[in-house]
C-alpha cells in the first residue's frame, strides 16, 4: 500500500484536503492462500438493552397492541430482522444489566414489579418483557441468545440461580419455577457477559478487583444437562490495554472470551454531533475514528498472544458502531438516532476489519438492534423503516460462515487533517457453496474507482463466471430514510460489470458499496 502513504504524506502537508483524481484500483484474490478461516456468523451479532424503544415499541408491543404482533413481537422488526439472519442477540444491557435483577421479568405479567430505569432516562420500566420474552425471541430469530448477568448490583447468587432457571432440566426449584411459568424445556444459553463495562456503570471496579469478582461469580454459573456455558468477562473500553492485560493474567482461560467496547466517537467530553447534518469533515473524521478500531483490535489481541498462547480466549467486540447526538425533540436517555449512508460506510468498514481479525475476533453486536444508536430497524407507532446500516447487514450477510479469502489491492487516501488519511477503497472477500462474494466501499465523496478484480484458483472461469451485483448509494451522504417517504437509501441491482478472461471490471460509484456474487 506504498500509494496510501503517499498520499496519506502529501495530505499532511496540505491540510485539510480531499484529492479529486478518479481512482483505480486492481484487486486480486488468489484462491490458493485461502486457508480455511472461516468468517464467524457471530460477528453479525446484534445488541438489545433495555434503553429507550429498543424492547418497548421496538421489539415488543405486547399480545394486545394494535401494532400486528406475533405473541407480542412486532412482525414488522420480526420479520425484518429473519430476513438478517442475526446469528446472536445480546441483552438486557448494556448498563442496564448491573441494575437488572431478573426475578422481576418472570411469572405473570400483570403482577411484575415496576422499576424507574436509572440509567436510561428515568423511564418506567415494567418488566413486561424479561427472561421469556427474551429467550422466545431469539428461538423465533434462530438466533444464539447472549445473557449479560448482573454483577454491579447483584449476587452471585441471583447469577447462578439465573442460569438454573434458564438451562436446568434437573428437578430442583428453579427450573420447576420455570416450569411453573409456562416453560418446560430449558432453553439453550451458551453465552453469558459476567458483568458489563465493570470499569463503569457495571460497578467502578479497578480491573484487579474485577478479576477476583469475575472468577467468583463464574465459578458459580453451571453447566446444567447439555448446555455449555461460554462466559464472557467485561472487558476493556477502546485502548485501555491495562484493563486487558490485568484480566487475561488474572483469569486466563477461566474466561472463553473478553468483550470490547469501541463506538465511532471522537470525543467523550464534546458533543458527539448530529447524525444527519454533517459535513465533508466531519464525515471523513467519522470514518478514521470508525478505521482505528484496528489500531485496539490489534494490540488486544497481541496481549492475548502474549499470555495465552494457546488461543483459547476470544476478543468479542460486543458494543460497536455510530453514536450522535439524539435526534432532536427526543429524550437524550433514549439515544435515539437516524442513520445515514455515513452510518452505511462505517458499518462496511468496519465488518471488513473484523473479517480480517476472525482469529481472536469471534463476535461482534452493533449498537443497537432497533431505535437506539446505530440501529437496523427504526420505528415510530405502527411504521417502521430499514435504516441504511440494515442494508449493510443484509448485502453482508453471505460473509457468515463462509471461508474467508485474502484480497490485495491498492488504493489512494482522501486526506482528513492533520495525520490523518482515510483510504479511498475497502475490499473483504469470502467463499461459500461455491459462491464467492466480494465488497467493496468506496468511501471517497466525489470520485469513482475504476475497479478491476481478477481472480486465480477460485475455480471459477472468469469468461463463463456468472455475476451479480447490487449497490447501496445516495444522492447525498446525508440522506437517510424516513418514515412515511420513499427510502432514500436502498440497494438497487448493479448491472455495469464487465467480463474479461481475467475477471471482472466496472466503476465503483463515489460513496457507495458494491456487492458481487460470483458463481
Ligand atoms: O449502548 C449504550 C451503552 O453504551 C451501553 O449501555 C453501555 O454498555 C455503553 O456504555
Amino acid at each position: 500500500m506504498k500509494l496510501t502513504k503517499i498520499f496519506a504524506l502529501t495530505a499532511a502537508l496540505l491540510g485539510t484536503v480531499t484529492l479529486s483524481a478518479q481512482h483505480k484500483s486492481t484487486v486480486t484474490i488468489n484462491g490458493a492462500q485461502a486457508n480455511g478461516t472461516i468468517i464467524p456468523k457471530e460477528i453479525y451479532g446484534q445488541f438489545s438493552e433495555h434503553l429507550g424503544s429498543c424492547i418497548y415499541g421496538g421489539l415488543w408491543v405486547g399480545k394486545d397492541s394494535e401494532i400486528p404482533n406475533e405473541d407480542g413481537y412486532r412482525l414488522d422488526v420480526l420479520n425484518a430482522l429473519k430476513n438478517l439472519q442475526v446469528p446472536v442477540m445480546r441483552w438486557p444491557g448494556g448498563c442496564f444489566a448491573d441494575d437488572y435483577h431478573w426475578r422481576d421479568g418472570i411469572g405473570p405479567q400483570s403482577e411484575r414489579p415496576y422499576i424507574s430505569n436509572n440509567n436510561w432516562g428515568g423511564t418506567l420500566e415494567d418488566n413486561s418483557f424479561g427472561t421469556h420474552e427474551f429467550l422466545n425471541l431469539c428461538e423465533k430469530l434462530g438466533c444464539e441468545p447472549y445473557i449479560s448477568g448482573n454483577v454491579g448490583s447483584g449476587t452471585v447468587e441471583e447469577l447462578s440461580k439465573w442460569v438454573e432457571y434458564m438451562t436446568s432440566d434437573a428437578h430442583s426449584t428453579m427450573a420447576d419455577l420455570r416450569r411453573k411459568n409456562g416453560r418446560e424445556e430449558p432453553w439453550k444459553v451458551k453465552y453469558l457477559g459476567i458483568g458489563n463495562e465493570c470499569w463503569g456503570c457495571g460497578g467502578q471496579m479497578r480491573p484487579e478487583h474485577y478479576v477476583d469478582v469475575y472468577r467468583q461469580f463464574a465459578g458459580y454459573c453451571r453447566n446444567y444437562g447439555e448446555n455449555r456455558l461460554y462466559k464472557i468477562a467485561s472487558g476493556p473500553s477502546d485502548y485501555d490495554y491495562n484493563w486487558s492485560e490485568t484480566l487475561i493474567k488474572g483469569i486466563g482461560s477461566n474466561m472463553d472470551g473478553m468483550s470490547l467496547h469501541y463506538y465511532s466517537v471522537r470525543d467523550w467530553n464534546k458533543s458527539k454531533g448530529s447524525a444527519t447534518v454533517f459535513g465533508e469533515e466531519d464525515y471523513y473524521l467519522t470514518l478514521a475514528k470508525a478505521l482505528d478500531i484496528e489500531t485496539p483490535i490489534k494490540a488486544h489481541i497481541a496481549i492475548l498472544d502474549r499470555y495465552n498462547p494457546e488461543g483459547n480466549v476470544d476478543l468479542l467486540v460486543d458494543e460497536w458502531g455510530t453514536w450522535w447526538d439524539v435526534e432532536p425533540g427526543t429524550n437524550p436517555g433514549h439515544l435515539f438516532q437516524q442513520s445515514t449512508m455515513r452510518d452505511a460506510i462505517v458499518a462496511s468498514l468496519s465488518l471488513d476489519i473484523f473479517h480480517k481479525y476472525t482469529r481472536r475476533v469471534k463476535m461482534a453486536n452493533i449498537a443497537q438492534v432497533v431505535n437506539v444508536l446505530q440501529a437496523m430497524v427504526l420505528t415510530k407507532g405502527d411504521q417502521m423503516i430499514l435504516t441504511p446500516t440494515y442494508h449493510v447487514f443484509e448485502m453482508y450477510k453471505v460473509h457468515q460462515d463462509a471461508e474467508f479469502l485474502p484480497v490485495s489491492y491498492n488504493t489512494d487516501a482522501n486526506a482528513v487533517g492533520v495525520g490523518e488519511s482515510v483510504p479511498c477503497l475497502s475490499v473483504t472477500a469470502s467463499r461459500k457453496d461455491g459462491v464467492v462474494n466480494v465488497d467493496f466501499t468506496n468511501t471517497d465523496l466525489k470520485n469513482s474507482n475504476e475497479i478491476t478484480l481478477t481472480w486465480t484458483n477460485l475455480g471459477i472461469d472468469p469468461k463463463n463466471a456468472n455475476v451479480e451485483a447490487r449497490i447501496l448509494t445516495a444522492d447525498k451522504v446525508t440522506d437517510y430514510n424516513e418514515f412515511g417517504k420513499p427510502a432514500k437509501v436502498a440497494p438497487k441491482e448493479f448491472k455495469k460489470i464487465k467480463t474479461s478472461k481475467d475477471g471482472i471490471t466496472f466503476t465503483l460509484p463515489a460513496m457507495s458499496i458494491v456487492a458481487v456474487s460470483i458463481k
